[in-house]
Order: structure tokens, then sequence, then C-alpha cells
């Protein structure tokens, strides 16, 4: 409680100060700081079906469902070499993708597939050959369906081991250039949209209002978080028998993290907030640091939320180096009084009880500049789970894929310049951030969004067969920032720089 009200002091104190002007430049962050950008391997290399790749879940539910694929989306896949060649120019420490899970081992286990192996090979070569770190996430969405036919995927115990598998082929293929691992992505938001929801892959529900095939919202979200946690533990476990010594890397979980406040001082909606938080992020946070799940949980979801042994306990607990923050934007908490009656199914938001107001309309993807929002979700973290080291792996603003607004984004400007502002302020209120990764380098088959909404530094011409790519006044924003440029931005500010590079549009 007391918590709380620490982080909603952040907000007020950020809405009185009007938006973050400080000047700050990359030498105000610590040594060793790394910024960078990311994608993901369904999303950006396309060559779906080229090489030996098979299906994942998430082609398959794209083509069961009238939202584009990603069939070629970039097509990074034979592109890796001019993207590498832009990230330098955007000055980049690091680059986040993610491993195609059926690229490289197709059908889940058992054989590795020689050119897919190839694939990330090259990628990582043509990276460090560039000063460009590699940050390579294991699961992005993408488990191959092979595996979700034969025994149901997530929902199985099974894909921890076979998970662990894929994992050491990782280790071993590229553990000597890959130092930043993240075993799975928004583990949370996986949870939640692919079962809960039914809006991510697989796509599974049992909510009336959506057309779910199969599906069961008040049970499965918390098999498959189980398994998504112990599977990470055993990864993680795998890397320190085998690698780490050799390889001296660190592995990482990621989730998605809104920046929470409550709607009114009232005492409910400030407990409403703190539960928000248990469930949305202590789901997995509390055992990867504490052992076991939160109270406020296993109260509530009594025995459809599943229990560790002890020695499960022993190895999800410190089984992560650090937290990946996927964090985009806020929104104030309203506590719901009613309790969710279990004889009703009750789905995951049921049993949360409380309703939330985004700031901005993230439903039509215009998300709000709130900075102070990654602050207080710095400050939980910190001040929550023992100030973790943590690396914000995503984090950025959608635009329409609007061709006028397209490469004169002036909007992802500001918000990167806020939200980088913002990250500056925690560290130096003690958290231990150590890199900033906007999503997304380039536009992307977004997972909710398709083609129509775009997070990139740079636009793609998806009409093109060449994808050509073209920088957003975003990425000469970074570029400069990276380069060693102050920061400051006001109405003159973006004047100067759209004017420095109008000649580019
Ligand atoms: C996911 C990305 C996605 C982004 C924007 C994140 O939650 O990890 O795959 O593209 O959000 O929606």
């Amino acid at each position: 409680m007391e918590q709380i009200l620490a982080l909603f002091a952040i907000f007020l104190a950020f809405a009185f100060s009007g938006k973050c002007s400080d000047v700050f430049s990359r030498s105000d962050y610590p040594e060793g700081f790394v910024f960078g950008a990311g994608t993901s391997a369904y999303q950006w290399e396309g060559a779906a079906a080229e090489d030996g790749r098979k299906p994942s879940l998430w082609d398959t539910l794209c083509h069961s469902r009238d939202q584009g694929n990603g069939d070629i989306a970039c097509d990074g896949y034979h592109k890796y070499k001019d993207d590498v060649k832009l990230m330098v120019d955007t000055n980049l420490d690091a680059f986040r993708f993610s491993i195609s899970w059926s690229r490289l081992i197709p059908n889940g286990r058992g054989p590795v597939n020689q050119k897919g192996l190839q694939f990330y090979k090259n990628l990582i070569q043509e990276l460090v050959s560039h000063g460009i770190e590699p940050h390579v996430t294991l699961y992005h969405y993408d488990h191959p369906q092979s595996l979700e036919d034969e025994y149901g995927g997530w929902l199985n115990h099974r894909m921890i081991k076979d998970f662990t598998t894929y994992a050491d082929v990782c280790f071993r293929e590229f553990g000597n250039h890959v130092k930043l691992w993240t075993t799975i992505n928004e583990a949370n938001i996986f949870s939640i949209g692919g079962y809960n929801d039914g809006d991510t892959p697989p796509g599974r529900c049992s909510k009336p209002s959506k057309n779910c095939s199969s599906g069961n919202s008040s049970i499965e979200p918390y098999i498959v978080g189980h398994n998504l946690l112990l599977a990470h533990a055993s990864v993680s476990r795998r890397y320190k028998q085998k690698y780490k010594d050799k390889q001296g890397g660190s592995i990482g979980f990621s989730l998605f993290i809104l920046g929470l406040i409550p709607t009114t001082s009232s005492k409910d909606d400030a407990t409403a907030t703190q539960r928000a938080q248990d469930f949305y992020v202590g789901w997995f946070l509390r055992p990867l640091l504490f052992g076991d799940y939160p109270d406020t949980m296993k109260r509530t979801i009594g025995s459809r939320l599943p229990v560790f042994s002890e020695k499960e306990s022993e190895q999800v607990k410190g089984s992560c180096d650090f937290v990946g923050v996927i964090h985009y934007h806020a929104a104030s908490v309203t506590n719901i009084k009613s309790k969710p009656s279990l004889s009703g199914n009750p789905d995951f938001y049921s049993y949360m009880g409380v309703s939330f107001h985004y700031f901005g309309k993230s439903l039509d993807f215009q998300y709000a500049n709130t900075p102070w929002a990654m602050e207080v979700v710095l400050e939980y973290i910190k001040q929550s789970y023992g100030n973790p080291p943590v690396y914000i792996l995503e984090s950025g603003t959608p635009m329409k894929q609007d061709s006028q607004l397209k490469q004169k984004d002036i909007p992802r400007v500001e918000y990167l310049h806020a939200y980088i502002g913002g990250v500056l302020k925690s560290i130096r209120n003690g958290s231990d951030t150590r890199g900033y990764f906007v999503w997304s380098f380039m536009d992307l088959y977004e997972l909710l969004g398709g083609y129509e909404v775009g997070f990139g530094l740079y636009t793609v011409n998806f009409s093109d067969p060449h994808r050509k790519r073209s920088p957003k006044l975003s990425a000469y924003w970074y570029s400069d920032f990276l380069k060693g440029e102050s920061a400051f931005l006001d109405s003159q500010g973006i004047k100067e720089l759209q004017s420095k590079y109008s000649s580019s549009f």
C-alpha cells in the first residue's frame, strides 16, 4: 500500500512538472548501459517455408484468421546484411532478435536444420563483426506447430524438456558470441493473450464474446504460466551447469509491465492497483525472485493455480539474472467490488477484479506519452523485488501506417526522448536498469495490428517485393542521440531536427 502511494507520488510529481525537459545525453547513463532496438523472428524474418523451416503456432493462427501473416514480413532472412548496415547507421550498441525454434529444429525436437543453423550463425557473425551485440530471445510466441499438435504445447509438462533441449542447441551453437539471453518473451501476455483472450497465438479461450475453437480461460493461463516458469528454470539451470563458466553470459525472463496508478485516492483503488500488479507481474516475478506465487493470486484462484513443489520452488527462485521489461503505456486502476464466483468459471480479469482506464486510446494503438509510467514501473520493480538488474527489452509507440505521417514520426521522437529521459531519472533514483531497446527497429508484421500499424524506426514498403526500408525522423533522432548529441526537445528542438533532415524525406 505504501509502495503504491510512493508510485502515485511519481505520477503527481511528473504531472505537475509538465514534460520531462531535462537536457541529457548518452554519457549520462552508467558505463556499459546498452542502447538497442529489436525485432522477433516471425515478425521480421519471413521466408516462412524456406530452407526447411516448418510452421509455428503463430503461422497457424495467422493463416486461420484474416489478419495478414509473416510469410514474407520484412524478409529479414534475406536482407539481414542490409539491416545490420542500418543498425550501424543508427549507432546501435545491440540488436534484440529471436530465434525461430521451427527454423532451427523444425519438428520441435530431433535433427537440427543445418540451413536454419547457418542463418543464425551468419546473422550473429554479421552483428559482432560490426560491433553490435546480439541479444537473443529464445521464445517469442512461436514454438513448432508439431509440438502443439502432438501434446498441446505449453499446456503440457513435456514442453519443459523439449524447450531445454532446443535452448541447449542455441547455447552450444551461438553462445560464444551471445552474452544476453532471454528465455521467454512477455510470459504474462503470452499466457493471457493466448489462453485467456484468444487474440494471440495459439488463440485459445472459452470466452463467449470471442471466436476461439477451444480453450478454458479460467484454468489454462495458469497451467501455461507454470510450465513457462519451470521451463525457464530448467534452461537457466542447464546454462549454469554446462555453459556459463565458459561463455559468461546472463539469462533473463521478460514480462509486459504497464505503468499502473490508482484511479482515485481511495484505499480500494490503491489495493486494487497492488492486486493488479500481483496478477500481471507478481504472477511470474514472485516465483522467480522469492519462490512462490503472490498470496492474492493463491487466495483468489484457489486450486486452479498450480502449486510448486519444494524442489520446483527452489529451482525457479533465483533462476533469472535480469528482468526483461516490456513497457509501452499506462493505465489507472479502479477496484471492482464483486468477488468472482468460481462456479461461473471466471477469466483472468474477473479473478483480478479491477478495471483499467488506459491513457490514450490503447485499442486504437494511440498510446499517450506518459514517461512517468516508465519511472513507476522501474520504481515498482526496485521496491517490490529487491532491485534486480533490468533490461527494457521493448518500449516504443505505434502509429498507423499512414504514408504522410510514417516518416515524419514526431510523436515517436517525443515518446522516445521522454521515455529514455525517464529511464535516466529512475537510474538516478537507484534502479539497476542496464539497457533500453526501442521496439521496433523497423516496421514489422505486428502481433495485434498486422501491417496496419508500425512501431519502427525505419519504414518498410510492404508492397515492394524488395521490402525497401527508409529511415523515419525517429531513426535520425536516435542515431544522433547515440552518437552523443544532447537530447533536449521542445518545439524548437523538433523544428531543428526536422530541418536538419528535411532533405532526407
Ligand atoms: C510483443 C511484440 C509486439 C509488440 C507491439 C510486444 O508485446 O513482444 O511482439 O509486436 O508488443 O504490440
